[in-house]
């Protein structure tokens, strides 16, 4: 792994990937929470986005990876489905307006990539709002491929709620290989 738009264009070329498939921990995780204004930062091909929608969340979903968000788009209006699908940088973007739901599946950013996804993340968060993290943690064996500078993406969830500040820490936990944290907003 190498976290620049050109690998994952490359990537995601090489993947026949259809954007149907969700993340079971997406499930998992939003089960009972009422629909609304929904973010996916590093959506990919669009699974879980699409997934949201059919929920009936108001969804938008972030990739830095055109060939990404071109599959996600066809596999939307194919499913006939809605979403609002953008390309950008998850370090700088400056979302419009706030989420009652923002999540994010391993994007694995660099640390200070990462600390500015979180730090306008937490401000984007409606009251009552849910944030969902996922990563690759730092506990368990790096998936093959990945380089010295690729391992400092690895997370614990003791550095993510670290950089929560203000948010009620749900539950954070080490899932499977994953760093797995669901914090919200005080209503
Ligand atoms: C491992 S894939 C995960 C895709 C999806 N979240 C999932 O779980 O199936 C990581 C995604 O994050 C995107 N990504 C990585 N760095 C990014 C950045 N700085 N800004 C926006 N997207 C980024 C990549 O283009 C890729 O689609």
């Amino acid at each position: 792994m190498s976290d620049t738009k050109e690998f994952w264009d490359e990537m995601w070329s090489r993947m026949d990937d259809t954007g149907s498939d969700s993340n079971k921990l997406l499930l998992a995780e939003v089960n009972g929470i009422p629909p609304g204004r929904a973010l996916e930062i590093g959506c990919g091909t669009g699974g879980n986005a699409l997934w949201l929608a059919k929920q009936g969340w108001q969804v938008t979903a972030l990739d830095f990876s055109t060939v990404a968000v071109d599959k996600a788009r066809k596999s939307a209006a194919s499913n006939g489905v809605d979403v609002d699908f953008v390309v950008g940088d998850a370090s700088t973007y400056q979302p419009e307006g706030q989420f009652d739901l923002i999540a994010t599946f391993y994007i694995q950013l660099f640390p200070e990539q990462r600390r500015q996804m979180l730090t306008w993340a937490v401000k984007a968060l409606a009251p009552g709002g849910t944030l969902l993290f996922v990563s690759h943690d730092r506990s368990s064996s790096p998936p093959s491929g990945w380089s010295e500078a690729d391992l400092l993406s690895l997370t614990t969830p003791e550095e993510i709620v670290a950089e929560l500040p203000g948010l009620q820490v749900e539950h954070a936990s080490q899932v499977c290989g994953a760093t797995v944290v669901k914090a919200f907003r005080l209503a």
